[in-house]
């Protein structure tokens, strides 16, 4: 059977398709794993083997309205996502968490672009204070503990919080800046009513910073982490399996069903 027609009109259509892709619109989220399967193809990408294999998510799962009420109204701004981001949804859940909570002290470690912490900011009570840690961009070379590869792309950025607008600046955020793996969180030991952890990816650095979580959360206060089961971040994965199924203390973290959000009230 002569398949040359076919496999001309194929051809046409993927030029196509890659003159689109390749002018830009490799970098919409939804295209992205093109670029990773195109690398794969060309023998640029492997599969992690091994121990830094992709591990299995172990955590037990909630949904997502199993944990945010019904009549929870949010606030929500710069809902579009970039690279680095958390997706639109897992923004909505954060906020309703924070909404619903009303927390007066939240802190963050991992700033970026400053999206998700306007967003907590926003949904907090008027007094509440929203403090976010960020390594400076220098940072990378000096990190106390082992990076995950892939962090350097988003601490390798020219300013934190650069989607923040000045308004919520100057209100109730305050950027910090250092390695959390040696950042001095004692003033905040017992004061946090609500903390998110989106800062490096690495094994190491997840284990480090829930210990600084659990020192700094109030009890019946709220952990979340970000980048749980996700096929770029195995480290966070690990982590978070290792402290749900070993350690007592977190044994209620719970996977957000359908996101890469763990949960735990402390
Ligand atoms: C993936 S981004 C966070 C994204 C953010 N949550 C959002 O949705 O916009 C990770 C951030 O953690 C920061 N970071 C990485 N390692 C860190 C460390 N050891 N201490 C403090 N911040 C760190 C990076 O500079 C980067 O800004």
């Amino acid at each position: 059977m002569n398949d040359l027609p076919i496999s001309l009109r194929r051809y046409f259509q993927s030029l196509a398709g890659c003159a689109y892709f390749f002018a830009g619109g490799a970098l919409r989220r939804k295209h992205r794993p093109l670029l990773y399967l195109l690398c794969k193809h060309f023998g640029f990408e492997k599969e992690p083997e091994g121990p830094s294999a992709r591990p299995a998510a172990t955590v037990p799962t909630v949904s997502a309205s199993a944990i945010i009420q019904d009549d929870t109204a949010v606030c929500l701004s710069r809902i579009a996502d970039v690279e680095g981001n958390i997706t639109p949804a897992e923004l909505m859940i954060l906020a309703a968490l924070v909404k619903q909570r009303g927390p007066a002290v939240c802190f963050e470690i991992g700033t970026f672009d400053g999206r998700t912490t306007e967003n907590i900011a926003a949904n907090q009570p008027v007094d509440g204070q929203c403090y976010t840690l960020d390594l400076p961009l220098d940072g990378a070379d000096r990190a106390a503990l082992p990076l995950a590869s892939g962090d350097k792309t988003y601490i390798k950025k020219p300013v934190s919080g650069a989607r923040m607008s000045k308004q919520a600046q100057s209100g109730r955020i305050t950027q910090l800046y250092g390695d959390s793996g040696t950042f001095d969180f004692s003033p905040y030991y017992g004061k946090v009513d609500l903390m998110f952890i989106d800062g490096s990816h690495s094994y190491e650095y997840v284990l480090s910073d829930t210990e600084a979580a659990w020192k700094m959360v109030t009890p019946g206060g709220l952990i979340l982490w970000h980048d749980y089961d996700s096929r770029w971040w195995p480290g966070v994965t690990r982590a978070l399996n290792q402290l749900q199924g070993q350690d007592p203390r977190f044994a209620a973290i719970r996977h957000v069903e359908n996101t890469a959000l763990c949960c735990l009230i402390r």
